[in-house]
């Protein structure tokens, strides 16, 4: 019987077996320069044995930022910190691809080059607001990008890939969802676009669909995923007709023959009622594998894999508190629980310090 122990195969990476780890903002990059540093390393290596590592979301250039101490990919002392990681992660035979972020409006001046105003599809501020260096500030409304300069947009991923390919990981991942700046063009809460880039379906997917094959170019489609979440309202998004939105990027991604479609499948903080979803007719969408997130334990993670709903599962919060979560599902021996005031920022306290099985 197929679960979450067997191996599998996303485009041309092997997969000791379908436990993956979701990607998670920690914000402990060395500052300044948000470069991955040795605490990283260890982080990082500790969950070797997932049978996929995907990054916590990383910047791909200085206007990409939207956090305090995210390590990006767009200097050299970036990639050689990442270079640690992955060298590391695969001396223990783990499997790592670094996930691409840009983050769109939800950034702050404070965190960008000359106090620039953050980029958007459309000048729509979102409620809410930014975490910065100096404490919680009001986002501001962005400055909505030229049509002119969206080859600019994919330029910078395509560096970024690049930068990825020089560090050594397996692959990427394509961050098109949360509320960040490929979501805000898919979905028509935050993209008001007149231009070819704005309006209908396939016009708000454009900009997705650049940037994948330009880092499918980079890659090769076997070693890219792509992340969605249909229907988190994060970061004031909305959308008003997600299924046919997201059943059509779905469908236009097939055709690139990627190594997975990553879909979270629920919504963070949402205080309203989620729009019903039918994730089955999203998956039905996509040629490809499909890599379940949000809210599955072990038991709901093997049904969901029996039952060929999902070909593998990621997991975020039981990643934060089990560096050996593999090994704990395969024992079905106690989970640590996660200590969500240090999710964000620190040092080793609640980031290297959950214990292993019989340590
Ligand atoms: C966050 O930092 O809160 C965050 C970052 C990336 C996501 C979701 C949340 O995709």
């Amino acid at each position: 019987m197929t679960d979450l122990f067997s191996p599998v195969k996303l485009g041309s990476m092997v997969l000791a077996n379908r436990i993956v780890m979701a990607p998670l903002t920690r914000n402990r990059a060395a500052m300044p320069g948000n470069v991955p540093q040795d605490n990283n390393v260890t982080y990082y290596t500790q969950r070797a044995s997932a049978g996929l590592i995907i990054t916590e979301a990383t910047p791909i250039s200085a206007m990409a930022h939207g956090y305090p101490a995210t390590p990006g990919i767009h200097t050299a002392e970036q990639v050689a910190g990442w270079k640690k990681v992955v060298d590391s992660v695969h001396a223990k035979g783990g499997k790592i691809v670094l996930q691409l972020w840009h983050v769109g409006r939800i950034s702050h001046p404070s965190l960008l080059p000359d106090n620039a105003l953050p980029v958007a599809p459309s000048a729509i501020k979102p409620a809410g607001q930014a975490y910065t260096y100096e404490g919680l500030q009001d986002f501001v409304t962005p400055r909505a990008l030229e049509v002119n300069e969206l080859a600019g947009i994919v330029q910078e991923y395509k560096a970024a890939a690049q930068n990825a390919l020089e560090a050594g990981f397996d692959g990427v991942e394509v961050h098109s969802a949360n509320g960040y700046l490929l979501d805000q063009f898919l979905r028509d809460g935050s993209n008001k676009r007149t231009d070819q880039y704005g309006g209908s379906i396939p016009n708000r997917s454009r900009l997705l669909l650049e940037v994948m094959a330009t880092v499918c170019k980079v890659w090769g489609a076997d070693r890219v995923g792509v992340r969605i979440s249909p229907i988190n309202p994060f970061n004031d998004m909305h959308d008003s007709n997600p299924q046919a939105l997201f059943n059509h990027v779905a469908e236009v991604l097939s055709p690139f023959n990627l190594a997975y479609l990553h879909v979270m499948e629920i919504g963070i903080g949402a205080t309203e009622a989620l729009p019903d979803f039918d994730f089955a007719s999203l998956r039905r969408a996509f040629r490809g594998n499909y890599m379940a997130n949000g809210g599955y334990d072990k038991a709901r993670g093997n049904a969901a894999i029996a039952n060929n709903l999902v070909d593998c599962v990621a997991y975020g919060v039981p990643y934060i508190a089990n560096p050996d979560l593999v090994e704990r599902f395969a024992k079905d021996a106690p989970l640590n629980q996660a200590d969500q005031s240090s999710f964000y920022g620190g040092s080793e306290k609640g980031y290297t310090d959950y214990p292993a099985l019989g340590a």
